[in-house]
């Protein structure tokens, strides 16, 4: 259990759960939340039990975005001196595995909450939006950027300037939901795959992710190095030997994290 005010936490087994948990505006970020989210991943970045977070959404949605009521009487100067997306960053900065589970609205923000989970997995009644157009705004938390690197700019412009609610099916068929689930068995489902994960030799899932995510952003051969050093790197590690030892032995590895 925890003391957190708009969010849940809980543990099971290697895996942290963070459920957002304002239901009543349809679990809307406002900024004190999203701190929150920031201290849970980081509170179970450096927690050795937990080896993979998942994130969901208490009541009928993951999240519709932020908290309006909170915005409107911002100015530009008050944004940048609050300087508020700094949280945001640094959940993108989280090393470790992060897999949404998603229900209901994910709009705006809560959408941009998605993007900066490495999996998803989205309930069939899912609907994604970026609806900041209607409000004369726009995507601020990374929203043009990760939905661009993911689906194109063409399918990006489309889906942020009509500010369209895009099907569970849709988001699936364009490769930004790695699957989906009947709504009464996302949160299970997500659960299972996220304690597989949790299996797997965690310094190598680490490196895989940092790896992978540096080929979004590096030209090929600058990505293949860094992959390539990452390689070399686990081979310093215990569950390397473990890992090649086991298979030698026929046996299953028993994997420490180093
Ligand atoms: N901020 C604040 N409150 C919100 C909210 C939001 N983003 N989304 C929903 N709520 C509140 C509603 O005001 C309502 O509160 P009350 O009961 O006190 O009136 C409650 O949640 C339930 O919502 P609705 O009655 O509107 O439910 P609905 O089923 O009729 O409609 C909806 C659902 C289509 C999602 C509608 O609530 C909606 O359009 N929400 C706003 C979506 C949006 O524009 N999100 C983008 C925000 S901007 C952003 O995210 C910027 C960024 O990049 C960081």
């Amino acid at each position: 259990m925890s003391d957190y005010q708009y969010i849940i936490t809980e543990e099971e087994g290697p895996v942290g759960i963070v459920w957002l948990n304002r239901p009543k505006v349809l679990n809307a970020l406002n900024r004190a939340m999203v701190r929150e989210i920031l201290q849970a991943f980081e509170a179970y970045g450096q927690d050795d039990r937990i080896r993979v977070i998942l994130i969901a959404g208490k009541g009928k949605a993951f999240a519709a975005g932020a908290d309006i009521d909170e915005m409107a009487e911002e100015d530009s100067v008050s944004l940048e001196l609050l300087n508020q997306f700094a949280d945001w960053d640094r959940i993108g900065q989280i090393k470790k595995p992060i897999i949404g589970s998603v229900h209901g609205y994910c709009l705006g923000g809560g959408f941009e909450l998605a993007l900066l989970c490495d999996l998803l997995f989205a309930a069939n009644d899912a609907k994604f939006a970026f609806p900041e157009i209607n409000l004369a705004v726009m995507p601020g938390a990374g929203g043009t950027q990760r939905l661009t690197k993911l689906l194109g700019k063409t399918k990006a412009l489309e889906w942020i300037w009509s500010g369209d609610m895009i099907s569970a099916e849709e988001a699936f068929s364009s490769g930004i939901v790695n699957k989906l689930y009947p709504a009464e068995a996302i949160f299970e489902e997500a659960l299972k795959f996220a304690k597989k994960l949790a299996e797997k030799p965690p310094l190598a899932v680490r490196l895989i992710k940092e790896a992978v995510n540096k080929a979004v952003d590096y030209p090929l051969q600058e990505g293949m190095y860094f992959e390539r050093k990452n390689f070399y790197l686990l081979f310093s590690s215990q569950d390397q030997k473990e890992g090649m030892k086991a298979f030698m032995e026929k046996r299953k590895p028993d994997f420490k994290g180093y």
